[in-house]
């Protein structure tokens, strides 16, 4: 890794021994790894739906399919954005719920846009909108 920088940071012992156990418990090798993955996530979580160009974001929707004309809306709002669009993935929960995963791709206000409309769809049970990066974005914050 180039260009490096090392950091001191203080933390009381009890919150440092769970972060150690958390990290652990997820795999980590090291603290230091667990700490750059935590700032690239905050980083990519507030400046992604500000951003302008090329942003991704991960879109999910459980809803219920007998709610009257809801999967048609969902369509049609996709549709009406098709460019932001650029895979979704439908999967039948059980007799009644879906889930709708949908990786959107586009200015960050946008995304956030469509993101929220789907999700305040009427009958929506449960959605959330997941920002990742770019290519450009993950690459600046790389050594
Ligand atoms: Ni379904």
């Amino acid at each position: 890794m180039a260009d490096l920088t090392r950091v001191s940071i203080s933390l009381e012992s009890t919150l440092l021994s769970e972060f150690d156990k958390h990290i652990a418990g997820k795999g980590y090798d090291t603290r230091s790894e667990a700490i750059r993955d935590l700032i690239r996530e905050l980083l990519v979580r507030d400046t992604s739906r500000k951003a302008e160009g090329d942003q991704v974001a991960v879109v999910t929707l459980v809803y219920d399919h007998h709610a009257r004309e809801l999967a048609a809306r969902l369509i049609d709002k996709q549709h009406h954005h098709h460019e932001l669009v650029i895979s979704s993935m439908h999967v039948h929960l059980g007799e009644r719920h879906c889930l709708e995963v949908s990786i959107l791709r586009g200015a960050g206000k946008e995304v956030t846009h469509l993101g929220n409309a789907l999700i305040a769809t009427k009958g929506v049970l449960h959605g959330e909108i997941t920002f990742t990066s770019g290519e450009k974005g993950l690459n600046k914050w790389r050594s």
